[in-house]
């Protein structure tokens, strides 16, 4: 079982319009409201693509109820800890002539400390023990910003292996615990790291470096270049290939899913990475908040190249 923590969990409201005009009225084309954040992302990719998965994080208000029905209605397993003040939503406009999306993001609720203690206690204590926990996403106010750092510590001492993929302080400061996989695109390696990573060279290095920092399996994605992905013995590009975008969102979390999952069923980090990628460049196939579609991702995946690297 592969477990996902998203603390600040979203309600994702999408609409499309045929020409936004700014100043006016708009008609919609189109309305949908999906589960976000992006541990529950990962979550419903893994369900599309066969893994067994439970979603923990915090959940509350209206917007937490129509989550958990709009999880439950995919089949997704919950055990989401609730807290008084309701979870954000996030608006998402296309403009279908220009293609354009704009993003309204919210930075969540406050979280009180007995709220904050019921999800560690939560997840301290999961019962049958997942092989896997993926910690993705943002951190909601009141939650201390070295929380999963605190986390990854307990989190292995349990024998559970963790994967981060967040930004800025909670990945700095995440690192510090050492997870066994973070996945990082390259600002977030930047920020991390504090360097450019303007060349294939300096992402090479880069991943060497996040493994020499004690991280078993350092992944940076590169949007439609792949990703470079090391662990203490390979370092792999894996490049996808070119195909019509519609929508990037939620690509990075598809990653993350693929490659959990593949890792999880004994795959090695060659066969990981190929579906990481895969799922990846599938979810820019479909469009808005929508993932990836598990057909998509079994035809792009032959067509995934990876290739050593020198180390
Ligand atoms: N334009 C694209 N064309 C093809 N594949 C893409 C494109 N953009 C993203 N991908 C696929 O998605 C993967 C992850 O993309 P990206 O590096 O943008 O992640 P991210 O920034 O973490 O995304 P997220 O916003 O979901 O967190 C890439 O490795 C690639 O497989
Ligand atoms: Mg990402």
């Amino acid at each position: 079982m592969i477990a996902t923590v998203t603390l600040n969990p979203a309600l994702d409201q999408h609409v499309e319009v045929d020409n936004l005009v700014l100043d006016d009225t708009n008609r919609w084309v189109s309305f949908k409201r999906q589960p976000g954040g992006k541990g529950i992302n990962v979550s419903r990719v893994l369900r599309e693509l066969g893994g067994e998965t439970v979603a923990y994080g915090f959940i509350g208000g209206h917007a937490g109820d129509d989550i958990e029905r709009l999880l439950k209605e995919e089949g997704v397993h919950t055990d989401f800890t609730r807290i008084k003040t309701e979870i954000r939503s996030n608006f998402i406009i296309t403009d279908l002539k220009t293609h354009r999306q704009t993003r309204i993001s919210a930075p969540g609720p406050r979280v009180t400390p007995g709220e904050f203690k019921k999800l560690l206690d939560r997840i301290t204590g999961l019962k049958p023990r997942p092989q896997y926990i993926i910690f993705a996403g943002s951190v909601p106010p009141g939650v201390p910003y070295y929380i999963y750092r605190e986390l990854i510590d307990r989190m292995k001492v349990l024998g559970i292996r963790t994967v981060l993929d967040a930004a800025d302080m909670w990945l700095i400061e995440g690192i510090h615990a050492r997870p066994d996989i973070i996945k990082p695109n390259v600002r977030e390696a930047q920020t991390l790291l504090g360097v450019e990573l303007k060349t294939e060279e300096d992402i090479i290095c880069a991943v060497k470096t996040i493994v020499g920092m004690g991280v078993g399996i350092a992944a940076i994605s590169r949007g439609p270049d792949g990703m470079i992905i090391a662990d203490g013995n390979v370092i792999l590009k894996v490049v996808p290939p070119q195909v019509e975008v519609m929508s990037t969102v939620g690509a990075g979390d598809s990653t993350v899913a693929g490659l959990v999952f593949k890792l999880s069923e004994g795959g090695s980090l060659e066969e990981a990475s190929r579906l990481a990628v895969a799922a990846g460049t599938a979810a820019t196939l479909t469009p808005g908040t929508e993932l990836c579609h598990k057909e998509d991702v079994e035809r792009l995946l032959p067509l995934v190249k990876v290739e050593k690297m020198p180390n």
